[in-house]
């Protein structure tokens, strides 16, 4: 695989017969690599976040496929039930059923004895497909930007997808071109995807990065330092409304206050054009101990209660700009997604 400047990170790779992923939840103080042997072990990185991100879980699941097929011994039915649990793993990650539903058409014609290797290459070309279009975006996000500072939520690069990024994508590719000199990162509360996984991205590729909490961003924004808000997305509407983590509505209301650009990079495979408007995006809520408690030591008093939901829904309204490996579409309120697929 070829690396580019700014790009050494790589968290999940094909092991010849199994999956291994870099666990996520052990970022940055170690580097951890688990093996996955079948579609069950697949499903529970999903859901238990070894492996998380939008592209990067619908990549796992295509792999988790060829576990399945491997697992079912020709029995179709149990083959769709290892893929359904797949699925279900987390909610709102469009690209998660994506790629199931590619994987799945593909057990039609060939004889059982063939349906691993079938999926393995399709696995493998949703993987290259994906950082393809990462690099494409990349070139595409950083030509929208002149100068100066930009922040990010989340984490958005090559942990999150199959390598480069979305956000971080554009990020690297603007710093690589001279056209950003400060990038700022949020941290992301409560699960951290901020200063645990973009920081650390960041600086082994070389890129400096300065963390803040995010209720300092409306501060960082008062005092002129951002130029860009470039954020990515779980799944976007048809209408351009998108679901990303928590806290992006937030940042977006905010960019629009101080008349600061707001742009959303994600591929096709982040674009839903079944669900109509963000009101129909199912978002994941997860258990409160993720708020009341960090590192497994409480942060809240003993007795109180948490709402965690770890999406929130931008108004299409509020976004200047979605940049998809297909084109950008401008003002997506007015556009929608439409002329992407035309
Ligand atoms: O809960 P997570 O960490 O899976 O949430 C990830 C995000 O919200 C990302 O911004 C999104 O998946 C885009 S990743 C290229």
């Amino acid at each position: 695989m070829t690396q580019h400047l700014h790009d050494k990170v790589r968290a999940l790779e094909w092991g010849g017969d199994h999956l291994r992923l870099l666990d996520q939840r052990c970022l940055p103080e170690r580097e951890v690599w688990l093996q996955l042997n079948t579609s069950g072990a697949v499903a529970e990185a999903i859901r238990e976040m070894a492996v998380r991100g939008a592209p990067a879980i619908g990549i796992a699941a295509a792999y988790g496929a060829v576990l399945a097929a491997r697992e079912a011994h020709g029995d179709r039915d149990r083959f769709m039930r290892l893929l359904a649990a797949m699925g279900e793993a987390r909610p709102t990650a469009v690209n998660l059923e994506w790629a199931l539903k590619r994987m799945r058409a593909l057990i039609e014609r060939p004889a059982p004895a063939e349906w691993a290797d079938v999926l393995l290459l399709e696995a493998h070309a949703i993987h290259a497909a994906d950082i393809a279009a990462n690099r494409r975006m990349g070139e595409l996000g950083s030509a929208l930007i002149q100068s100066g500072g930009v922040l990010t939520h989340c984490n958005t690069g090559s942990l999150a997808t199959g390598g480069y990024g979305t956000a971080l994508g554009v990020i690297r590719s603007a710093w690589a071109a001279n056209r950003i000199d400060r990038v700022y990162a949020d941290e992301t509360r409560p699960w951290l995807q901020g200063s645990r996984l973009t920081a650390w991205e960041l600086v082994r590729d070389g890129i400096p990065v300065t963390v803040l909490c995010e209720g300092a961003a409306a501060g960082l924004m008062a005092a002129g330092k951002i130029d860009w808000v470039i954020v990515g997305a779980d799944r976007i509407a048809d209408n351009g409304d998108v679901a990303n983590k928590i806290g992006t509505y937030g940042l977006a209301v905010l960019a629009r206050h101080h008349g600061i650009r707001f742009m959303v990079v994600a591929p096709l495979s982040t674009v839903d054009r079944h669900t109509p408007s963000g009101k129909h995006i199912p978002i994941e809520t997860r258990s409160g101990e993720e708020v009341l408690s960090c590192a497994g030591k409480p942060t809240a008093a003993e007795g109180s209660r948490a709402w965690n939901p770890v999406f929130d829904v931008t108004p299409a309204g509020l976004i200047d700009v979605i940049v998809t490996e297909a084109g950008i579409v401008e003002n997506p309120a007015a556009n929608g997604m439409k002329s992407l697929f035309a």
